[in-house]
């Protein structure tokens, strides 16, 4: 009896799926809610719209934080009429959940539309040739998720292949680009959008004295999407590609499992930031990187 390995030849089979170069940046595109407020005036605006003025202090303190973020505009999805209409999201905890989830479900997908349109046109080719898509967002979670909203907004085909990661926080942009580079390596021809859409309106609420660290949450996090196109073995007579992505690795920084912790209640999303959050990056910065380049006989 012949051997599955003599009727098909899995070696020739895996070189042909695969691709030959390494995965590159075709395209970069940016999108932001209409809605702006300047940083500088966020102080004044966010304690006004939460009834919050009286509290002098916390007022002052939020001013400080807000100038240290060196954000210059925040673009916001929740407008002031909408906060005015849904004004438990204003309070510090106030069952706000599904308010917040029925803007999000239709907002997100569509602010990340409006990004992968310019990833797109930046791009230069068909939609129809994009074969795999990444949708990432921490802001709402539904089924079908934001990836498939997406794929039915930009008319994508229906053979593509889709990965919704929900909860990424800050790592959304970096965990994307990793998983992207093995798509795009793995699958010779492919084309992979890439899109990560987010908003504060999960986790916007009014100040509370007992939880700074929620305050600075307030100051840095805005609204916005970026999206991308990945892909190995680049036409170049009609790519261009921007970046090549050499290499891509993730790692747990020992004892930091509170450093950063979300949990998803009734008010919307709480989060909660430990104020050595920058010491433990700066801590461990140095030794993180030495393990990415190392390998690739990179030393400075
Ligand atoms: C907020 C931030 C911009 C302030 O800049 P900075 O150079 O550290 O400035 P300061 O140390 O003077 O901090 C400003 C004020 O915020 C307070 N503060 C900063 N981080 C805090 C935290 N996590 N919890 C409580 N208070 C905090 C400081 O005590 C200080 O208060 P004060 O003005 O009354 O002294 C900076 O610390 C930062 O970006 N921190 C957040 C990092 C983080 O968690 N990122 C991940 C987000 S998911």
């Amino acid at each position: 009896m012949a051997s599955f390995e003599k009727i098909v030849d899995v070696e020739t089979i895996r070189e042909t799926q695969r691709s030959r170069g390494l995965a590159t940046i075709l395209a970069i595109g940016t999108a932001t809610p209409f809605s702006c407020v300047n940083q500088a005036d966020y102080a004044d605006y966010y304690f006004r719209i939460t009834n919050s003025e009286h509290m002098i202090n916390l007022k002052e303190k939020f001013k400080r934080i807000c100038d240290k973020t060196m954000i210059k505009k925040r673009f916001m999805l929740l407008t002031e009429e909408f906060l005015k209409e849904n004004p438990n999201m204003c309070e510090y905890t106030s069952p706000s959940l599904n308010a917040r989830q029925d803007l999000l479900i239709t907002a997100i997908p569509q602010l990340g539309k409006e990004a992968a349109i310019k990833a797109i046109a930046d791009w230069g080719l068909s939609k129809s040739k994009i074969t795999h898509l990444i949708f990432c967002t921490t802001s709402g979670i539904d089924m079908p998720g934001a990836d498939f909203q997406l794929t039915k907004l930009l008319g994508l085909s229906p053979f593509v292949n889709r990965l919704m990661m929900y909860q990424q926080g800050c790592a959304a942009g970096g965990t994307t680009l990793r998983l992207a580079k093995d798509l795009a390596e793995n699958n010779k021809g492919s084309r992979v959008l890439v899109v990560c859409a987010d908003s504060i309106a999960p986790m916007f609420r009014g100040p509370n004295e007992n939880h700074i660290d929620s305050l600075v949450g307030q100051a840095l996090f805005g609204d916005g999407a970026a999206a991308i196109i990945v892909g190995s073995d680049p036409d170049l007579s009609i790519e261009h590609p921007l970046f090549e992505i050499v290499s891509a690795n993730q790692t747990i920084i020992p004892d930091t499992e509170k450093a950063i912790n979300l949990l998803l209640r009734e008010e919307g999303l709480t989060f909660h930031l430990h104020k050595d959050v920058p010491k433990m990056i700066s801590g461990n910065i140095e030794n993180a990187l030495k393990r990415a380049v190392s390998p690739l006989g990179l030393s400075d």
